[in-house]
């Protein structure tokens, strides 16, 4: 079985591959390397003996992506290209809508045109927006989003849901993923993050290196137990499993999947940081400071959904996810650069 999965070698498409491929699941990668090194192919090669193909190119040209379909027959899309800095998307929101709309459309039309229909969308709980009440299930609300990231995800699980409506012969599954961490524990592959991190776990990761002095928590009047947001983490490798149970339960089905994928627990900042001085063995100084505007108290799954359809659920613990998060930071101080 062959898949497209655009975005591969991005964070958590090279993860996706890893997995595809001690699978017998062939991936051939379109990325246009605009938040990727190349590097990434090595390290794949390294962990499972294989190399994978890739193409050079965006996902919006149309051509390359006949090229591929012509050249490989390929059985199902997984969709990750695109931009994620939530921070970012605000002040460039045209530039999102651009990447992650536009490249969306693009897709489809070129998998209509060579009859390809299975798709599988990298979603995120931000279509949620801000939660009415935790966790989140498939069926609670969601367009009511906080920024132009999360607007450009819900516009395009819009697009896919039209697009179903219209054609129900396709496969069609829309991934929610909620706060991805961790890494492979060969410490190979892992987040390269560049310039200073907005997420909480690079940043933690930064300090524990001593790149930057302490952890900024944002807010500690929240209505919590330690008064910290608490969120669902997720291990990289617990996501990729997720899309393999798609790929072997219903990428060949005609249908409209939604899945959050999540470990349905929540952990605050603080315990976040716990878990970290654990990992490192070193003190990680954290200062509170006000809240981030837009921030919110509390959101984390229910992924019973994906347990019953797919059978599928996250197997790894806090204390791995912040482990292999660490061993590949300590390992990889400069990521990809490293070498
Ligand atoms: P990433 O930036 O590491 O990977 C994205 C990859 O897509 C990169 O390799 C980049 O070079 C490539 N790319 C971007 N635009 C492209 C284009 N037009 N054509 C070809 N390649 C392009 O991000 P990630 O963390 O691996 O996220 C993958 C997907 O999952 C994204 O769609 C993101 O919005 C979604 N997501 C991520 C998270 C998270 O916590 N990381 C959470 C929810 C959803
Ligand atoms: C953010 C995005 C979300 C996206 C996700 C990807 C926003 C509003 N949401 O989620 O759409 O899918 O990233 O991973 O940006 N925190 C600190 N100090 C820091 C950084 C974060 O205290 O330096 C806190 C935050 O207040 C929050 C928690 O840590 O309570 C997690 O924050 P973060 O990692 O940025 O993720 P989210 O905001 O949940």
């Amino acid at each position: 079985m062959k898949v497209l999965v655009t975005g591969g070698l991005g964070y958590i498409g090279s993860h996706i591959c890893v997995k595809m491929l001690q699978k017998g699941i062939q991936p051939i990668i379109l990325d246009n390397l605009s938040n990727a090194n190349p590097e990434v192919l090595n390290r794949i090669a390294k962990i499972t003996g294989i190399k994978p193909i890739l193409y050079k190119g965006d996902v919006r040209d149309k051509m390359i992506l006949l090229t591929i379909f012509s050249e490989h027959k390929i059985s199902s899309v997984i969709h990750l290209a695109g931009f994620k800095a939530v921070g970012k998307s605000v002040k460039q929101p045209i530039e999102y809508y651009d990447n992650n709309v536009n490249s969306a459309i693009m897709l489809i039309h070129s998998m209509q045109k060579m009859g390809i229909k299975s798709l599988i969308f990298s979603s995120s709980s931000a279509v949620y927006g801000v939660p009415k009440q935790v966790p989140l299930t498939e069926a609670s609300n969601i367009g009511l989003t906080t920024n132009p990231y999360g607007t450009s995800k819900y516009i395009v699980e819009r697009i896919l849901t039209d697009l179903y409506i219209a054609h129900d012969e396709w496969s069609i599954t829309l991934l929610r993923y909620f706060n991805v961490i961790g890494a492979h524990q060969s410490s190979l592959i892992g987040e390269d993050s560049q310039g200073i991190p907005n997420n909480l776990i690079p940043y933690i990761t930064q300090v524990a290196v001593g790149r930057y002095k302490e952890v900024m928590v944002f807010g500690k009047d929240y209505p919590t137990p330690d008064g910290t947001g608490i969120r669902d983490y997720i291990h990289v490798m617990d996501l990729a499993s997720g899309h393999i149970a798609v790929l072997e339960n219903v990428s060949q089905k005609s249908g409209q999947y939604i899945y959050n994928l999540g470990t349905g627990k929540g952990i605050s900042v603080l315990e976040m940081i716990a878990a970290f001085e654990k990992a490192s063995g070193k003190h990680i100084q954290y200062k509170i400071v006000n809240s981030r505007s837009g921030d919110i108290a509390e959101c984390w799954s229910s992924p019973t959904k994906a347990y019953a359809e797919l059978g599928w659920k996250a197997q790894y613990s806090v204390q791995d996810m912040v482990n292999h998060s660490w061993q590949w930071q300590s390992q990889n101080p400069n990521g990809y650069q490293s070498l």
